[in-house]
């Protein structure tokens, strides 16, 4: 599904050069659950978004279904993101001034989808996570755990085939942090391919990969099954 060959990324800070990815090869199969771990700048938010073509690599190249979509235009590169990819943030991220409902049809809205539809679409997504009772609430009006399924509805809003989470447990009590790795399990074993960022063994290990981050670099890249045998 994608491969990424040879990807850096590097930044400048005056004349001081960091570089956040250093030749990255990484095959990702469709239906795999990978978890990226590493420790804190390593790397694993640079990889995330470039990964779901939020920011783009300084050199190297990016295969999507074969194409080599490093050479797309930002138009074309906005369409990929918005078929293919669904995101989730640590910090939810969800529209402070609309209810569960209407954060879910956002990307109904955007994608040209009815308001009857975007409205029956949007209430089977948050059943489907267990918001189904809350549809009116604001996010204010939320715990962690609940705003985290709303946005976990959302980033399913248009049927994506890969989810990209940057520590999306990481401000969550622990069983609420389960019940979200829960709902992501339950993506995977539908067909859903999914990638996480998290510092969190014991979060990575609801993965089937785990691929580990040091310097920009990956310097483990282990089945979880082959990890829990040696353990
Ligand atoms: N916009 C930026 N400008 C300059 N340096 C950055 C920027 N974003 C990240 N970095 C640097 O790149 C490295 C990797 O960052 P990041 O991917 O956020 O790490 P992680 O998510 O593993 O904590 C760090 O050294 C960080 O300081
Ligand atoms: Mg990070």
């Amino acid at each position: 599904m994608i491969r990424l060959e040879a990807i850096t990324r590097e930044y400048f800070m005056g004349d001081v050069e960091i570089r956040a990815l250093d030749d990255i090869h990484l095959t990702i199969q469709r239906g795999e659950f990978l978890s990226i771990m590493g420790p804190s700048g390593s790397g694993k938010s640079t990889l995330l978004n470039i990964l779901g073509v939020l920011d783009q690599p300084s050199s190297g190249s990016y295969y999507l279904e074969d194409v080599d979509i490093t050479q797309l235009r930002d138009k074309e590169l906005a369409q990929v993101r918005n078929r293919h990819f669904g995101f989730i943030f640590q910090s939810y991220n969800l529209f402070p001034e609309l209810s569960a409902l209407e954060n879910v049809m956002v990307p109904l809205m955007y994608a040209g989808k009815p308001r009857s539809e975007r409205i029956r679409r949007a209430e089977e997504l948050l059943a489907s996570v267990g918001m189904g009772h809350r549809l009116k609430h604001l996010p204010t009006q939320l715990s962690g755990g609940e705003q985290q399924r709303v946005a976990i509805a959302r980033a399913l809003a248009n049927n994506p085939t890969l989810i990209l989470a940057d520590e999306p447990t990481g401000n969550l009590a622990t069983d609420q942090g389960a019940e979200i790795m829960n709902i992501l399990q339950d993506l995977n074993a539908q067909g859903t391919t999914v990638v996480i960022v998290t510092h969190d063994p014991s979060i990575s290990t609801y993965g089937k990969r785990l691929i580990k981050l040091r310097d920009g670099a990956i310097v483990e890249d282990q089945a979880i099954a082959e990890i829990k045998k040696e353990a």
